[in-house]
């Protein structure tokens, strides 16, 4: 298993984070907390600590202006209940077919009666056999793509059909062979994690997909940065009447170590690692090393741009020779700009006439650091088989440094 991720680290782009999470899922057989006899302490551990979990609509209150920005941002976006504005994808009759490279078997997409269905008809009439399951969640905003799970009973299942937003169209889901309707795909906890704030395990010795069917909350919420809240809004309500004005109960990554500050990305941007605790156990603020254990790539491994930013980010000179976070150049409340709008970041450590460049181009090198230092890079992995079209990734270099020009690979 260990192997495998790292070659499917060596890979870049989500899809290959996707079908990692699904092929350890398939073999079931990673000893995660969840199956040890430990578990359920653990687990009730991390349900006790819950109680105090507020939610977002808690903090608007009294962080207005945060809590509006916050809204748009693809974190608070990343899971959501389906409905025809969640959902990227066609379902009007010119859009809403994906043929196969299996002339019997085709996928449909339907919106009936308030819910959304993927539909695998096989053979052709009047011998057509149909499965139909319902999509329950939405996983992705959709700004690179998404993915769909349903429920069966008590367990979570991923879609054979997703949707890639470069292409506008459904597609065959990552990692999932073409031709072939596979409804057996489970949901592990390490992939919820990532996508949204919790979703309760049962713990079975069957399988790690079993979850409490009224025990979730999507999207990435403002507490798994800055740790529960219900401490904090009891103090702040009482500030007005009594003398807790003083210190705040919550995290603010600012005023951690540096170390600290990257973990609390690393959760969900360093790579998938290995989980020693149940998942959602993570305490902002802590040592992540605790709960995750990440691998560290070989200074020479490509890592994957996808599930690992933090990793080339610190791979940087510009990282390693200043005190640069992600929020050096990220505001994680609001809404991404378009990468060139980051070269402002960059001159606040950097001179235009530091560059080689400066020399042959000049000033207007200015409106784009980034292009040139953090290319954007192609994958040469097939990522989606449709009908022998294969689709290609591209995901920004955390790794800021000379490349040859014209952009490299
Ligand atoms: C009843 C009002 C109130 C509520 C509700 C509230 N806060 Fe605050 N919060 C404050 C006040 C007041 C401060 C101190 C403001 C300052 O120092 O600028 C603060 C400070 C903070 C800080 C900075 C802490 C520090 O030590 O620098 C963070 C982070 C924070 N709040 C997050 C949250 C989150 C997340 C929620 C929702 C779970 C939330 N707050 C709910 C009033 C509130
Ligand atoms: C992805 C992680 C993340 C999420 C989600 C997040 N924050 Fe923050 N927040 C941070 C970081 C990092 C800082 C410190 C920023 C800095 O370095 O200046 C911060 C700072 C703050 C502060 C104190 C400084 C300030 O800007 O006033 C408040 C208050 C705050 N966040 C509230 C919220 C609220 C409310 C939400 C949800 C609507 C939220 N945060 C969601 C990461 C996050
Ligand atoms: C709980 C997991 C989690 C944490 C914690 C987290 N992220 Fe993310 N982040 C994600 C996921 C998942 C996405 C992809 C969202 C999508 O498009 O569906 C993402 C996307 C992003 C993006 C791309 C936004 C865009 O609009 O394209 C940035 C930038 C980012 N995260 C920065 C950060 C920084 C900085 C921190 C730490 C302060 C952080 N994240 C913490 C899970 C997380
Ligand atoms: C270690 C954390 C992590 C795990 C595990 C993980 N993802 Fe992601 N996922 C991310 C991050 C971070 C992004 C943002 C893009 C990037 O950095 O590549 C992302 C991007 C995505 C996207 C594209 C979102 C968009 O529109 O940009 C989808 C869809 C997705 N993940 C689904 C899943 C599913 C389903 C699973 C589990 C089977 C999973 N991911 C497992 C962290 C994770
Ligand atoms: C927080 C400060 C800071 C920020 C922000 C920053 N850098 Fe740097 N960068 C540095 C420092 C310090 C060095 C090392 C300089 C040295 O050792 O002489 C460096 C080195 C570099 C190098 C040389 C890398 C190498 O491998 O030789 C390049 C290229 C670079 N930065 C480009 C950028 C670009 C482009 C951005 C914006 C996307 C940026 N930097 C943002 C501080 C920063
Ligand atoms: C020197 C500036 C800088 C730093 C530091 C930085 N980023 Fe970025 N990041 C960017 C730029 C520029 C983009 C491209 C934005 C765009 O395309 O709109 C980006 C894009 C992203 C994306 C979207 C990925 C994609 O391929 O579209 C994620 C996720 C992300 N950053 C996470 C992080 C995390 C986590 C850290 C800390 C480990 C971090 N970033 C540190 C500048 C930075
Ligand atoms: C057209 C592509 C391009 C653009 C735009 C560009 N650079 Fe460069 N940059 C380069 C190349 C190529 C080199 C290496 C030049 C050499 O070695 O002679 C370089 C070198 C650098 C270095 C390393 C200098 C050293 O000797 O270590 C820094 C720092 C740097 N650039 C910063 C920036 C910043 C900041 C911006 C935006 C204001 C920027 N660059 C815009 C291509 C570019």
């Amino acid at each position: 298993m260990q192997r495998q991720i790292i070659v499917c680290v060596a890979k870049q782009i989500w899809v290959a984070l996707l079908a990692l999470c699904v092929a350890q899922s398939l073999a079931g057989q990673r000893a995660t907390p969840a199956h040890s006899a430990g578990a359920n302490s653990a687990t009730e551990k991390a349900e006790a600590a819950r109680q105090n979990f507020v939610g977002d609509s808690a903090c608007k209150e009294c962080h207005g202006a945060i809590a509006e920005t916050y809204l748009h941002t693809t974190h608070h976006l990343t899971s959501q209940l389906p409905t025809k504005d969640s959902i990227s994808g066609s379902f009007a009759s010119n859009g809403n077919v994906l043929k196969t490279g299996n002339p019997d078997l085709h996928f449909l997409m339907e919106a009936r009666g308030g819910s959304f269905y993927q539909t695998a008809v096989f053979w052709q009439p009047p011998d057509q056999k149909m499965r139909s399951e319902r999509m329950d969640f939405v996983t992705g905003s959709g700004e690179k793509g998404q993915t769909y799970l349903y429920w069966r009973g008590n367990q979570l299942f991923q879609l054979p059909v997703s949707y890639w937003t470069d292409l506008h169209a459904w597609v065959n889901s990552p990692g999932f062979t073409d031709g072939v309707a596979d409804f057996n795909r489970r949901i592990v906890p390490r992939c919820l994690e990532c996508h949204a704030t919790y979703f309760a395990s049962e713990p079975s010795d069957k399988a790690e997909n079993f979850y409490r069917k009224s025990g979730f909350v999507l999207g990435i919420s403002c507490e798994r940065c800055h740790g529960l809240g219900r401490e904090h809004v009891r103090q702040k309500r009482l500030a007005g009447t009594s003398d807790f004005a003083g210190k705040s109960a919550m995290v603010n990554p600012a005023s951690l170590t540096r170390e600290r500050q990257m973990e609390i990305c690393a959760q969900c941007h360093g790579g998938i690692g290995e989980s020693l605790e149940p998942a959602f156990s993570y305490v902002p603020g802590q040592p992540l090393e605790k709960y995750i254990k990440l691998q560290r790539p070989d200074e020479d491994a490509r890592v994957d741009v996808h599930g690992n930013q933090v990793a080339l980010t610190q791979r940087s000179r510009c990282y390693q020779s200043s005190q640069m976070t992600c929020t050096t150049c990220h505001d994680v409340h609001a809404a991404e700009r378009p990468a060139a709008a980051y070269s402002e970041k960059c001159l606040q450590c950097h001179k235009d006439k530091d560059c080689g460049e400066f020399a042959k181009l000049g000033p207007k090198i200015r409106e784009n650091c980034v292009d040139c230092h953090m290319p954007v890079q192609d994958s040469n992995l097939i990522i989606s088989n449709v009908a022998e079209k294969q689709i290609k990734a591209q995901m920004r270099s955390h790794w800021i440094k000379v490349y040859p020009a014209p952009q490299a690979n």
